[in-house]
């Protein structure tokens, strides 16, 4: 069997969030640019290929005058919208997908698990599931995405084989994988690894997550894996591997050629003349460790009360997952940390830090990480973080320096070209900020090469090829070794 990702109908990609999100303003129906490094990597894919797009528009559409309407104005995109009724898509994705299986899935301790939100995942994983197995051919590749549809395989498959449908089917993982001793503590942790097993090819952002998914299975299930990167369950043989997920740079080095971008880089280079500074864009998520980043930009302000008029701190802080509990008092807090350390440092000259609660356009994103000098991420846990990519992928001409915690997936592969830290030490982040910004010209310069090099390696399009023309390989031969 042959596969083309040419011809649109041979590539499916599914994902619990559509490349826009769509709302509703004033009766009518307007879509947004979704946010997050999924979106991120799947949009870079679009220019070398094609692919339908399936997933949640982010919103309920009961009429079917108006699901004809976002349908589409989605369909210029390639995108088809999956219908959900609204109290079932809150508990999937606000109560199992965000406040049970994220935090699981990123370290956190204390199980939230209730049944409720664990029925309303399966619910929609079913959903899902007969709306792709509706719309495969015999020969299509379907790539699913992310935690929200890790049951998604296998309810496929069988899907596809009641229809008579030979599909390959991939999952790509885009969060960390937990060791299993953390794993075991969600009660529905077999039937999420049983989910994934019904893949053809599993992949992961690194080779520890990878590995830790090997061992759960092994643990959990009896699974064979004594052949590397090979998972034998249920008489079937399941291949994981890690690709390295990638941004679109070329896109980043278009933008900052364009006018608006320009002005904008020397109206902000006027502003913070004589100072250095420092970005932040993270999601506001408390996997982004971002009331440690504050704690330790108060430390470095406290180690070096002469550079408070000489630094300034600029932090996006997307917003994220709102109806979840703790993003809202994760967003209180924050808002009071911000304003105690400009209370204890600000001078008349201005405050040190720039604390922005809201998303922002990309334009302004290119020129925020084209004049800064260092960028500075915080998480505590985080699958790659794409962010750092696209800090490196605006900084061709200035060199900058990125200082990433040791915890962000893209810290095993960044390691050499950052300074790295421990987000929670805040005088390990201190000393990392104040070597960061006085790093010599020649270390800064063999950093950057590190970086660029890795950055302009490693694309989204990069990425996509691979695995998809892996996929491929293990629908041909489905019982050839990984
Ligand atoms: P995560 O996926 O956890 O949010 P990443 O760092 O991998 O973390 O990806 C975040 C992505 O969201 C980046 O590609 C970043 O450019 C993007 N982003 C940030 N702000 C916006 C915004 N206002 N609109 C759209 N995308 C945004
Ligand atoms: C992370 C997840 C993605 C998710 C993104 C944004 O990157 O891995 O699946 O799309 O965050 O979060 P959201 O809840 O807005 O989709």
């Amino acid at each position: 069997m042959g596969y083309s990702t040419d011809a649109k109908r041979n590539l499916i990609i599914v994902s619990n969030r559509l490349p826009l999100s769509v709302k509703r303003v004033d009766g009518a129906f307007e879509s947004s640019l979704s946010s997050g490094g999924l979106v991120t990597a799947l949009s870079g894919l679009t220019k070398s290929t094609q692919f339908r797009w399936f997933g949640w528009p982010g919103i309920e559409v009961k009429e079917l005058q108006d699901q004809k309407e976002v349908l589409k104005s989605l369909e210029q995109h390639n995108a088809s919208p999956i219908f959900l009724d609204s109290d079932l898509a809150h508990e999937h994705y606000n109560g199992f997908s965000n406040r049970i299986l994220w935090p699981i899935l990123h370290y956190q301790s204390g199980v939230l698990y209730d049944d409720t939100p664990w029925q309303a995942y399966k619910r929609v994983n079913e959903l899902f599931a007969d709306a792709i197995a509706d719309a495969a051919e015999s020969g299509t590749l379907i790539w699913v995405h992310d935690y929200h549809l890790m049951l998604l395989p296998e309810l496929l498959r069988k899907r596809l084989q009641d229809r008579g449908k030979a599909c390959a089917i991939g999952f790509s993982l885009h969060t960390p994988f937990p060791a299993g001793d953390f794993w075991r503590n969600l009660p529905v942790r077999k039937h999420l690894i049983e989910g994934l097993l019904s893949s053809d090819l599993i992949g992961f952002h690194t080779d520890e997550y990878k590995q830790n998914f090997i061992d759960t299975c092994a643990s959990l299930l009896g699974a064979g894996t004594q052949i590397p990167n090979q998972i034998q369950y249920k008489n079937r043989l399941v291949c994981t591997d890690k690709f390295i997920v990638g941004i679109d740079p070329q896109k980043f080095a278009d933008t900052l050629k364009t006018p608006e971008v320009q002005d904008r880089i020397k109206t902000l280079k006027e502003r913070y003349k004589g100072m250095k500074v420092i970005v932040g864009v993270d999601r506001l998520d408390y996997i982004k460790g971002l009331t440690q980043k504050l704690k330790g930009f108060d430390s470095f302000l406290e180690d070096h009360p002469e550079l408070r008029t000489k630094v300034v701190l600029i932090q996006v802080a997307v917003p994220s997952r709102e109806d979840v509990k703790e993003y809202q008092e994760l967003e209180t807090e924050l808002c009071t940390i911000a304003g105690k350390i400009n209370g204890k440092h600000a001078t008349p000259e201005g405050t040190p830090l720039l604390y922005m609660h809201r998303s922002v356009p990309f334009t302004e994103l290119t020129a925020l990480y084209s004049v800064a000098d260092a960028c500075l991420l915080t998480s505590t846990r985080d699958g790659m973080n794409l962010v750092s990519f696209e800090y490196v992928a605006c900084q061709e001409q200035n060199h900058g320096v990125l200082v990433l915690s040791e915890f962000a997936g893209a810290a095993t592969f960044m390691r050499d070209g950052s300074i790295p830290f421990h987000p929670a030490n805040t005088t390990e982040m201190s000393e990392a900020l104040f070597a960061a910004l006085n790093l010599d010209d020649k270390e800064r310069q063999r950093k950057f090469e590190f970086l660029w090099d890795f950055v302009t390696k490693n694309t989204s399009a990069k990425w996509g090829s691979t695995f998809i023309e892996k996929l491929s390989r293990r629908c041909s031969h489905s019982s050839a070794p990984c």
